[in-house]
């Protein structure tokens, strides 16, 4: 049964393309080959010094701007040997591998000055911190087109620690930096690598299709503040597979844009596949979608993930003036551990982005299905508060087993939702129970799949 539905959405999301040569399908089941580029260069070549103290962000744009004359000659690699290696932010370009061998480490300079000044993203309209422009992020790529970021186990540190004090003193003058961002690109790989210490998100697609991150781990101190593992913003066809993600707010979050500003671009996160996840999050929640959403989520698999010691586990977030949707959404076959809230979904979070926000733009959470859970050491079980002129509708719950810690205040919390429940311990609240007799109706599944399959 997990297969079939795992089958027919891969079937309705599949979308062929090519990845540095080869055939692909931009989601997690099809290997990709990762053909070895007929150009290598070293950054040595570029006069770098790997003493942890050198800046040598001069030599990383030079190189790369160097390899941009190979784009249309199959690509080329820039291979980072091991070494400290500090920079500011850099750009990277198409048809390009940066490739950090073992023992190789990517520093993030502390120094704001050695970091770019960007425009807000236009489906924010603002930093996420501030309001006005933001750092660039370390390690950026802008309209790509086939780029792989890996190596063996090298890792990527972005030294975070003086901006998440700079944000909880109020003292940053632009909004937070991002580890690794790509911008409207096509084709991308993060793989076999470690990142460490983001100042805000470690990996961010936004505008992009065809991502994938495998075999990667990510994590920042559980006090880091707002420190976010990988960010699927505006994007589509995105592959999260093989990855141990540990952070201080959210492991993994899905995103569309803020409000009026996300609502006018219009771009939604949609054909995502999540699996073979560990997430751990300390004060915000191991799989996150929202709280901005404006542009829509949907078309989301998740299947196979571990999530142990978090605030949240499964957190859907929204609120009136968002508009937009998350609908759409499997997540099944999860293994919980030491979870606060094992689900969620809230009608009442996050902030506007400024006060020109419709807050008549009513936000739709409809055809989510969690299924095949067990989970010990929960202290609320779920917890799922809609908005009373948009309740959110069809919340599917299929063999959930929980096991409650004792002097839990209350196991279930509900209000403006409905849906099913079948094989569900302990026993839901009865809005989850009493709305529908025939679940196959009412709940996203094989026959919503199926019926999409076919009309392609
Ligand atoms: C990096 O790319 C952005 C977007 O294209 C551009 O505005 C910026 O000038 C580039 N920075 C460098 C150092 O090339
Ligand atoms: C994952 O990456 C490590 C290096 O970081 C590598 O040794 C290992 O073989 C990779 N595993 C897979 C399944 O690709
Ligand atoms: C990868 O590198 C990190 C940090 O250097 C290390 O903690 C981890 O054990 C390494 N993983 C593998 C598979 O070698
Ligand atoms: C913010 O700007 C002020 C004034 O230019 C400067 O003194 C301060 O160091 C800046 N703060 C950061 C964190 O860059
Ligand atoms: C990760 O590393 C393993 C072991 O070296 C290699 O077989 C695999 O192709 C790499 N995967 C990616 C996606 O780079
Ligand atoms: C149970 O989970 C809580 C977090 O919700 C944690 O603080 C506590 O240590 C866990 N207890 C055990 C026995 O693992
Ligand atoms: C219920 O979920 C568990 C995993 O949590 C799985 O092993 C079991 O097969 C599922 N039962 C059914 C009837 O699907
Ligand atoms: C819906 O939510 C509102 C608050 O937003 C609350 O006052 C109301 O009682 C809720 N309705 C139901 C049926 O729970
Ligand atoms: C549920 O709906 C399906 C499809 O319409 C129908 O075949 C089935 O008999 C219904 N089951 C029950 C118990 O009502």
């Amino acid at each position: 049964m997990k297969m079939i539905v795992a089958l027919l959405l891969l079937l309705a999301l599949s979308n062929a393309v090519k990845i540095n040569g080869e055939e692909s399908d931009g989601q997690c089941d099809h290997k990709l080959t990762l053909d070895p580029r007929p150009h290598s260069v070293s950054i040595l070549e570029f006069g770098a010094v790997g003493d942890g103290k050198t800046l040598n962000t001069i030599a990383f744009r030079n190189a790369i701007f160097y390899l941009k004359s190979f784009a249309d000659k199959g690509g080329a690699q820039l291979y980072v040997p091991p070494g400290r290696w500090l920079t500011g932010s850099f750009n990277l370009t198409s048809h390009l591998t940066l490739f950090l061998e073992k023992g190789a480490v990517i520093l993030g300079s502390q120094d704001p000055s050695h970091w770019e000044v960007a425009d807000p993203l236009p489906s924010y309209g603002r930093g996420i911190d501030l309001p006005g422009g933001r750092y660039r992020s370390l390690i950026n790529g802008y309209m790509l087109q086939d780029v792989v970021i890996t190596g063996d186990n090298g890792t990527i540190d972005g030294q975070g620690s003086v901006w998440w004090d700079w944000y909880s003193y109020h003292s940053l003058n632009y909004s937070r930096p991002h580890l690794v961002e790509f911008v409207s690109s096509e084709n991308v790989v993060v793989s076999n690598l470690t990142f460490l210490n983001a100042p805000a998100y470690c990996i961010h697609p936004v505008y992009c299709s065809n991502v994938q991150v495998q075999n990667v781990s990510v994590s920042a101190p559980t006090k880091s503040p707002y420190t976010v593992g990988i960010v699927p913003d505006s994007s589509d066809n995105v592959c999260i597979e093989d990855c141990v993600i540990d952070m201080g707010y959210d492991a993994i979050a899905l995103k569309s844009g803020w409000d009026e500003y996300g609502i006018a671009y219009g771009r939604p996160t949609t054909n995502v596949h999540i699996r073979r996840v560990h997430l751990k999050s300390y004060s915000g929640s191991s799989l996150a979608f929202g709280s901005e959403m404006s542009g829509g989520i949907s078309n989301v698999l998740v299947e196979q993930a571990h999530i142990y010691n978090s605030l949240s586990g499964i957190e859907f977030r929204t609120r009136k003036g968002r508009g937009g949707y998350i609908k759409r959404i499997i997540i099944s076959d999860v293994v919980m551990e030491s979870v606060y809230v094992a689900f969620a979904a809230t009608g009442q979070c996050g902030s506007h982005p400024d006060d020109k926000y419709d807050p008549n733009a009513l936000p739709l959470l409809d055809h989510i299905t969690l299924q095949d859970v067990i989970g010990t050491n929960i202290t609320i079980a779920g917890s799922f508060t809609g908005i009373q002129e948009s309740p959110f509708t069809s919340i599917c719950l299929f063999n959930v087993s929980l096991s409650i810690t004792s002097g839990s205040p209350t196991s279930w919390v509900c209000s403006n939702v409905s849906g099913f429940a079948e094989s569900v311990f302990p026993e839901p609240c009865p809005d989850l129970e009493s709305s529908y007799s025939n679940s196959s109706l009412a709940c996203f599944s094989l026959m919503h799949l199926n019926g999409k399959a076919a009309a392609l």
